[in-house]
């Protein structure tokens, strides 16, 4: 262990040389100052393990000393050495933080204990200071590690996300920038449903994956350029079904409403959809508004079978119905909202073209 420093105040200079030498002898290295300018000083310069001051001096008191010591956020034990004992200085001592007291003329033994008791206190104080700031490096550091750590997995996640709806698009003849669009109508169409944010921000998400389970549909059906017969429309609706289970069971509130959506996207209101007739309120509220979304965008899009319709036409379909899509499919609702906001609709059909 390094030779504890220690700094010796007192305007007696006899008294100074004679602690001095007591505390060299013991091994201390000693530096004496012979009045509380002087010491402040010394402090000012370097730093001690332990500072020992006379109480009465001219200019500057011990008491003083003290105060102004711990004013510059020093943190020194401070032993006050007094030629009589008072009570009232003792307190005031005390009061002022000073870490121990001698009375003079005092005995070698008696000075020797209290340096070592106050240089062992600066130590220990010492080495908490020490442990406290090295624990405060490595919780900023384990913080740091955490919050890269999250970056990485969110960044993994909305990856996943894309190869998924990338793999649903390699297995049909939707295109990326139809589901970009799919997810703006709803995004837009919840918002004029006065849906929550966090449902608004679920629904974008959710509808892009509507029709992944068309994964499972062989290319035979699913790309054939003509009208499927009966049973190949069968196996195509099965696609719902397959989307769902492909995406159920999860705790994620995303991609449990992207289950939901998978599955229920060609419920209708009437009960005239698949894969269960559900009807109305039965079908799930993200189901009903992804439907409206998917027909309006699939009525607009140029498709090898059919030429685009252009948003009039496509707006008199959904809304007053040709036969083949009836409002009735739709929630009333949600039919009106889509009144509403349907200028939006061509907007984001023509900005998010492939
Ligand atoms: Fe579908
Ligand atoms: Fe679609």
């Amino acid at each position: 262990m390094n030779k504890a420093k220690l700094l010796v105040v007192d305007d007696d200079r006899d008294l100074l040389d004679s602690v001095v030498m007591i505390l060299e002898e013991e091994g201390y290295e000693v530096t004496a100052a012979s009045g509380g300018k002087e010491a402040l000083e010394r402090l000012r310069l370097g730093s001690y393990d332990v500072v020992m001051s006379d109480i009465k001096m001219p200019g500057i008191s011990g008491l003083e000393l003290i105060q102004e010591i711990k004013a510059a956020g020093i943190e020194t034990p401070i032993i006050l050495m007094t030629a009589f004992v008072e009570v009232k200085t003792t307190i005031e001592a005390i009061r002022r933080n000073a870490f121990d007291f001698i009375i003079k003329p005092y005995d070698p033994q008696d000075l020797i204990l209290a340096v070592e008791k106050a240089v062992r206190f600066n130590r220990l104080t010492m080495m908490e200071k020490d442990y406290r700031s090295s624990l405060e490096v490595t919780v900023e550091q384990r913080t740091r590690e955490l919050n890269n750590a999250l970056i990485i997995v969110k960044d993994l996640n909305n990856e996943l996300l894309r190869r998924l709806t990338a793999a649903a698009e390699c297995r049909d003849t939707d295109t990326a920038s139809h589901l970009t669009r799919i997810g703006l109508y709803c995004r837009r169409l919840s918002e004029a449903l006065g849906m929550s944010a966090d449902f608004v921000d679920d629904i974008a998400f959710a509808s892009a994956l509507h029709d992944i389970g068309k994964i499972g549909i062989a290319d035979g059906i699913l790309l054939k350029p003509a009208a499927l017969t009966k049973e190949e429309f069968e196996i195509m609706k099965s696609h719902a079904k397959i989307g769902g289970c492909m995406l159920k069971g999860s705790s994620n509130a995303k991609i449990m409403m992207a289950a939901t959506v998978a599955l229920r996207h060609h419920e209708r209101w009437d009960g005239s959809g698949y894969p269960d007739g559900l009807s109305g309120e039965q079908i799930p509220l993200c189901a009903r508004i992804v439907i409206i979304c998917d027909q309006y965008d699939a009525l607009m899009m140029k498709r090898p079978y059919k030429a685009p319709l252009g948003h009039g036409k496509t707006y008199e379909i959904i809304t007053t119905g040709d036969g083949r899509t009836i409002p009735q499919h739709f929630d009333p609702e949600i039919l009106e909202a889509f009144k509403r906001v349907a200028l939006d609709f061509v907007d984001i059909f023509h900005s998010y073209q492939d």
